[in-house]
């Protein structure tokens, strides 16, 4: 039988795993969803299933739920599974928990050495007809949309050569297209990264690779109309480090940031690198090309915003690394080398972006991700920084203002989603779940774009706490018939 799981920050309070598996009909609504809202909302997230072989386990570890909100003539239902990945399995097999560290297979089980670690925890991505969970340790699982039943790994019929997937691929709504990138794609620590572009039925038509200069957490990447940018920040690991039997990341500030910028069609000989001091980023909200200028668009930090990597690499936390407002990047091409061009878009300090689709990869006016500001309440321990977001921005790029949407202290906010509306000149909508810290419970808000500051339209109640997620995406029924 197994015992408790470990009291620690990455494991209880809100972090605390939920087990379930559940199918939810008529869910409450308070309020009205608009009749116009209709799909599929896909929320990802790791939930371990047993407690972990180590009491020093991390957030990231944990196996992948799925979970689904649909959405239709104002009514809600809910269904949440478990990724049946091999690591899974083969805990299950064993009644315990067979893996390690973080993403070091030289501290697992024997039994278990040489098995597929992925985990599938992270972001759900729906293309090419397929709803795939994405995580940048293996290739992405699919998933059947409708049952949440885990339909097994995918490699593109056998064409994709990478061995990883990054969890942020960028679809181009206008061609269709998805492009996808994986670091680590020769092997564990190998500087390779695959580029690859997916067609919009999701076949693979080209595949390259390339090296970065050194092993990095290549989270997100950016795609424009024009341009791939690849960052490469110093969350680095080598073999070594994880002989030595740590977690996978550590932070190293001695190292420098490289940006690779190439043509998206282009080939990877044509990468052009900048290079500049440390820095840290996960989530880019978006980027676009404006001749030989390239502008990405992110939250910036200074160090690791997570605690068990920080302690790792001996760095102390100072607030004011992250402390850093919503920031542009830009890059003149025709000046690779030192150094970029900075410029701050908004004071709010947060991550977990959002654009609406038809604004990926071009110039653009409006933004949303969340955030935590103080005067909203003390922290709330919540999600790997152990620091939940409780409020959420609305920021206007081309005017420099900024709206805003809390529910003071005592709740905490995952990652929203936008939901197009299909009326002319309407911004559309955003959904988030909200964690209620008091009740130990959890609701999904519903708000007008455009009017985040007035509150939700709609606000749905959940009967349990949910696992706090990764990512999400939202599939409109529109779409999901192919006709978006
Ligand atoms: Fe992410």
């Amino acid at each position: 039988m197994p015992g408790p799981f470990p009291q620690t920050p990455d494991l209880s309070g809100f972090n605390a795993p939920v087990r379930i598996e559940c199918d939810l009909e008529e869910l409450i609504v308070e309020g009205e969803i608009p009749a116009e809202i209709d799909g599929s909302w896909y929320r990802l997230g790791p939930d371990p299933y047993f407690p972990p072989s180590r009491e020093d386990d991390i957030f990231f570890s944990g196996d992948g739920f799925v979970s689904r909100f649909q959405i239709r003539d104002g009514k809600a239902s809910y269904k949440r599974r478990y990724i049946q990945t091999d690591r899974l399995q083969n805990d299950k097999a064993a009644g315990r928990s067979l893996y390690g560290a973080y993403r070091n297979p030289f501290t697992d089980d024997p039994s278990v050495q040489g098995s597929i670690r992925g985990t599938a925890n992270t972001t759900p991505v729906f293309h090419g007809g397929k709803l795939l969970a994405l995580k940048e340790d293996y290739l992405g699982m699919e998933i059947d949309p409708d049952t949440l039943e885990t339909r097994g790994w995918w490699d593109f019929d056998g064409k994709l050569k990478s061995e990883t997937v990054c969890a942020h691929p960028r679809i181009d709504f206008d061609t269709g297209e998805m492009f996808i990138f994986g670091f680590e794609a020769g092997g564990l620590c190998s500087r390779d990264v695959s580029y690859a572009i997916i067609d919009k039925h999701g076949e693979l038509v080209s595949e390259q690779w390339f090296e970065v200069p050194y092993v990095s957490w290549m989270h997100d990447f950016v795609v424009t109309q024009e341009h791939v940018i690849f960052p490469v920040f110093p969350h680095t690991t080598d073999l070594d480090w994880l002989k030595a039997g740590n977690h996978h990341w550590k932070w190293d500030p001695s190292l420098p940031t490289y940006v690779g910028i190439m043509p998206r069609y282009g080939s990877v000989k044509e990468m052009r690198w900048f290079k500049g001091p440390a820095w840290s980023g996960f989530h880019f909200l978006n980027g676009f090309s404006d001749g030989n200028k390239v502008h990405m668009d992110f939250s910036v930090m200074r160090t690791s915003p997570f605690p068990p990597v920080r302690e790792a690499s001996g760095v102390p936390f100072d607030m004011a690394d992250i402390q850093i407002p919503y920031m542009r990047w830009t890059f003149d091409l025709s000046q690779p080398g030192e150094g970029w061009t900075e410029t701050p878009l908004c004071p709010a300090v947060g991550d977990f972006p959002r654009i609406a689709d038809k604004d990926h990869m071009k110039d653009y006016e409006i933004g949303y991700y969340i955030n935590y500001d103080p005067a909203n309440g003390e922290p709330l321990m919540c999600g790997p920084t152990y620091m939940g977001f409780n409020t959420l921005t609305r920021m206007n790029v081309k005017e420099g203002t900024h709206t805003s949407f809390t529910m003071g202290p005592g709740f905490t906010f995952n990652e929203p989603i936008h939901i197009a509306s299909k009326q002319p000149g309407h911004e559309g909508y955003l959904a988030m779940v909200v964690d209620l810290h008091e009740e130990w419970l959890s609701d999904v808000v519903i708000l007008e774009a455009a009017h985040i500051e007035r509150g939700p339209i709609a606000r749905i109640k959940m009967p349990k706490r949910l696992k706090n997620q990764i990512h999400g995406v939202w599939v409109d029924s529109a779409r999901r018939r192919g006709e978006l």
